[in-house]
């Protein structure tokens, strides 16, 4: 990122205003189904900086399905703004948070067969285990954020589990959009904006994320208590969108370069 384009991005994005984390998992997606480097996760976080994202999020699975230990080296020496680790509250994971110490850990649940983060996690029933690892990550100067459903008795565990986030879970409002359900959509931000306020109240950043689209994005942005959207999928979808015509533009320019007839500049040389 120039520095110019860095001034220009504070000036945009001063204190009050609602923070964009760009979740790069699915650049790693791409690039594992065929196991080389391109697309290189790195490349794009640089690219949504460039955009105007405030923080990069990628969560390291257990699995290793798309973000790699490498990926979270190289993103920590290499960004220009905060990293936010996603990761499962295990021993293994936490030990990698304590290496790398990212600006914030989201402790987020983890199911191996599930195709991506599905509900909140169960901070009631895991309420030790979370203050022994938020009380680690915090003691190494990690903000510690909890990906949470939007209900009172997730805020009320959070705030005694000691974390400095909610991560408010977006994915049930989002579900209610691409059904059209409209009664749905109401009852969704409803639960998003209590949760919201009784988060602040009890003295939690507040922030969302998961599912986010161009189209449900607002309702959520609107909420006064809301600190920070994190989004993904559908950023990175799009992206095919605005970038595919240049990309193959370039790739028939190159094909069209080297076929074009080279005498002129052969015999020019001869002569
Ligand atoms: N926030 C959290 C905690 C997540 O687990 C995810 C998905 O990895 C996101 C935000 C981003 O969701 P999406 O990719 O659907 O925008």
């Amino acid at each position: 990122m120039t520095s110019r384009s860095s001034s220009t991005h504070s000036a945009a994005h001063g204190a009050g205003t609602l923070r964009l984390g760009v979740n790069i998992d699915h650049v790693a997606t791409i690039r594992n189904a065929r196991g080389g480097r391109h697309p290189d996760p790195l490349r794009a976080a640089h690219l949504a900086v460039e955009g105007g994202a405030d923080g990069i999020t990628a969560h390291l699975r257990e699995d290793r399905r798309h973000i790699s230990d490498t990926d979270i080296a190289r993103l920590k020496s290499e960004l220009t703004r905060p990293l936010n680790l996603e990761m499962a509250a295990t021993q293994e994971m936490l030990a990698i948070a304590l290496r790398h110490v990212p600006n914030a850990c989201c402790l987020v649940p983890e199911r191996r067969e599930e195709r991506t983060t599905e509900g909140g996690l169960d901070v009631t029933g895991g309420l030790e285990s979370l203050k022994r690892i938020t009380g680690e990550l915090r003691s190494a100067g990690i903000r510690v954020s909890l990906f949470i459903e939007p209900d009172l008795a997730a805020i009320e565990a959070s705030a005694r589990i000691g974390a400095d986030i909610v991560e408010l879970h977006t994915g049930a409002y989002c579900e209610k959009a691409l059904d059209d359900d409209a009664k749905g959509i109401a009852r969704e931000v409803e639960r998003l904006a209590r949760a919201a306020t009784a988060a602040h109240a009890a003295g939690l950043e507040v922030h969302a994320g998961h599912g986010l689209t161009y189209n449900t994005v607002a309702a959520v942005a609107r909420m006064p208590e809301m600190m920070e959207l994190n989004i993904g999928h559908f950023l990175i979808g799009e992206a095919i969108f605005g970038g595919l015509i240049a990309a193959v533009r370039r790739m028939r320019v190159l094909m069209d370069e080297a076929r074009a007839p080279a005498p002129k500049r052969a015999l020019k040389a001869v002569k």
